[in-house]
């Protein structure tokens, strides 16, 4: 895991090439992007979804669910994201997207999804295989940024992806020193991760999902100023998790309101009975694209560190598997 995480700038560049190679053919007015998938795979989306947030009018949505929503109509464009192809949830979005005459793009490396596109000559973004589909991440958002581009919907990012696989290669050991100190803060506590503008809400949601599937342990995302009028209320109790919770903040001068820097600071005061500590830890880099990732990277980091403190595999995902074996059983 550790190595996918180091070659990640070198996933970057080659996400951008099959980016390119894919034809694009505008049909129509367009009035919104949905982004189907789930798990590793819906969290390609919200990169897609917060760069376009700071940069276009046009709305973006992930929908990590079976059905897709009613304002998904023939003026959507909708990517059905799928790193393995066999996702339930996704498929069954793919499906109605088609019964509606969506414009759609199928992202993926392979599997039903990959057979379907095929089959019913939907453009198909076919990426590599053979990687655990949280480690795609570049795999998973840098296609559909470079389509949208194609379509005229957002600007070309080639320049802030350089600047960020620049940005990764420079920074990776010492975000991996850190991570590994912050691992033993870490350790045999309870995580809670507090993002502090919208665009960093998948970058804690992000940490929360590599802690659980690389770490294997239970972690919590909230939103600031958000979780601030109403969680804040919920520490203390049930007692026995008193001073085993550790509070990260993420924070980016660039998009973040100076108040919620502020709050998180009066917050933690309150708080200082009840939690193990706390760190806040910044953006580094120029652009959003680079930014979110100096944080996300640095979040992998950690999960992998932690994993290794506790010994236990951070690849493997066995629960995960298993669930998906046994729906496979079940009729649809
Ligand atoms: C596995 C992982 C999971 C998967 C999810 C959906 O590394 O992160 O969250 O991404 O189970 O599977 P795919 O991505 O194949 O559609």
């Amino acid at each position: 895991m550790l190595d996918l995480i180091y070659h990640l700038p070198e996933q970057l560049q080659n996400a951008w090439v099959v980016g390119r190679s894919c034809s694009v053919r505008k049909r129509r007015k367009v009035d919104n992007v949905v982004i189907t998938g789930m798990g590793g795979s819906a969290i390609g989306g919200e990169i897609v979804k917060s760069l376009l947030l700071a940069d276009t009018s046009i709305p973006v949505m992930v929908w990590r669910d079976y059905r897709l929503p009613p304002m998904v109509g023939r003026r959507t464009v909708l990517f059905a994201s799928s790193y393995s192809g066999n996702t339930e949830e996704t498929i069954a979005a793919y499906l109605s997207g088609r019964e509606r005459g969506v414009q759609i793009f199928v992202l993926t490396s392979g599997g039903r999804l990959a057979e379907m596109a095929a089959g019913d000559g939907v453009p198909l973004i076919k990426i590599p295989s053979g990687m655990p589909p949280r480690a795609a991440i570049g795999f998973m958002s840098i296609p559909i940024l470079v389509v949208l581009n194609k379509l005229g919907l957002c600007h070309n990012y080639e320049d802030d992806i350089m600047e960020t696989e620049i940005l990764l290669k420079e920074r990776m050991n010492f975000w991996r020193r850190r991570a590994s100190a912050l691992g033993n803060f870490l350790f045999k506590q309870i995580p809670i991760i507090y993002s502090m503008s919208r665009v960093l809400d998948w970058v804690g949601y992000r940490w929360q999902c590599q802690l659980n599937e690389n770490a294997k342990v239970i972690a919590h995302h909230g939103c600031l100023p958000e979780q601030s009028h109403n969680e804040v209320m919920g520490f203390g109790a049930p007692d026995f998790i008193n001073k085993r919770i550790f509070i990260i903040g993420l924070f980016d001068k660039k998009s973040a309101h100076h108040r919620t820097l502020i709050r998180f600071q009066e917050m933690v005061k309150l708080l200082r009975g009840y939690i193990a500590g706390f760190r806040i830890y910044e953006t580094e880099g120029k652009s959003l694209l680079a930014r979110m990732f100096s944080l996300s990277v640095f979040g992998d980091l950690v999960s992998v560190m932690l994993a290794k403190q506790r010994g236990v595999d951070p690849l493997t995902i066995p629960r995960i598997d298993e669930l998906k074996g046994s729906l496979s059983r079940r009729k649809m």
